[in-house]
């Protein structure tokens, strides 16, 4: 157990709105603080905003390891684990962990998927949800384990689906609801309550 604030580790491939939504949550009494904003993209933007919050940020571009998921891997780790995350957050991270990644950090790695798990895992899950007729959509933030979109849900947050949505508006609807959401989750999270939050 380290002492002092619990340090959370979170993982970005783009934009990072997650993520700052998260680091702005993490003040005051909050148990946690930001240790590392890490991606798989060195030109991933929410590396600027990070290190515009005085985070520290590390990069590894997962281009030159393409099908060697396990040296990539080994490479992200040496960052990662330099930082002695208690907690990572998986935010708008688009690359597939393997099970020998994951657990490492299985039991204290959490994700946040733009679906009302179990429905909709994978990829393209407004889409789907219109597809399908849904008429409501939402968010899910969840543990991570081997399987994909799988683990045990911390929580969720819904949104209604409008008739004249398309993927992109159902998408910053449920945006919105992530941005409250994940930063609950996590506070809650490492107050050691893992009691599901449905917003
Ligand atoms: C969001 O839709 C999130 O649900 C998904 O990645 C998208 C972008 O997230 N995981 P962010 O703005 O990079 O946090």
């Amino acid at each position: 157990m380290t002492d002092g604030p619990l340090r959370v580790a979170i993982l970005i491939s783009g934009g990072g709105s997650n993520m700052v939504a998260l680091v702005r949550s993490m003040t005051g009494d909050h148990p946690a603080r930001p240790v590392l904003v890490l991606s798989n993209d060195p030109a991933a933007k929410g590396l600027q905003r990070a290190a515009e919050m005085g985070i520290p940020t590390a990069a590894v571009d997962h281009r030159p390891f393409r099908g060697d998921r396990a040296g990539f891997e080994a490479a992200l780790l040496r960052p990662l684990l330099a930082a002695r995350p208690d907690v990572i957050c998986l935010a708008g991270f688009m690359r597939i962990l393997t099970p020998a990644f994951i657990q490492q950090f299985q039991g204290r790695m959490l994700n946040i998927h733009p679906s009302l798990l179990p429905k909709y895992p994978g990829l393209h899950t407004h889409q789907r949800a219109l597809d399908a007729g849904d008429t409501e959509a939402g968010c899910t933030v969840h543990e991570v384990i081997a399987d994909l979109d799988a683990g045990p849900v911390l929580g969720q947050a819904r949104v209604p689906v409008l008739p004249a949505d398309t993927a992109d508006s159902l998408a910053d609807r449920v945006l919105v609801q992530e941005h409250r959401l994940y930063p609950e989750v996590l506070r809650r999270f490492v107050a050691g309550d893992r009691t599901p939050l449905i917003l």
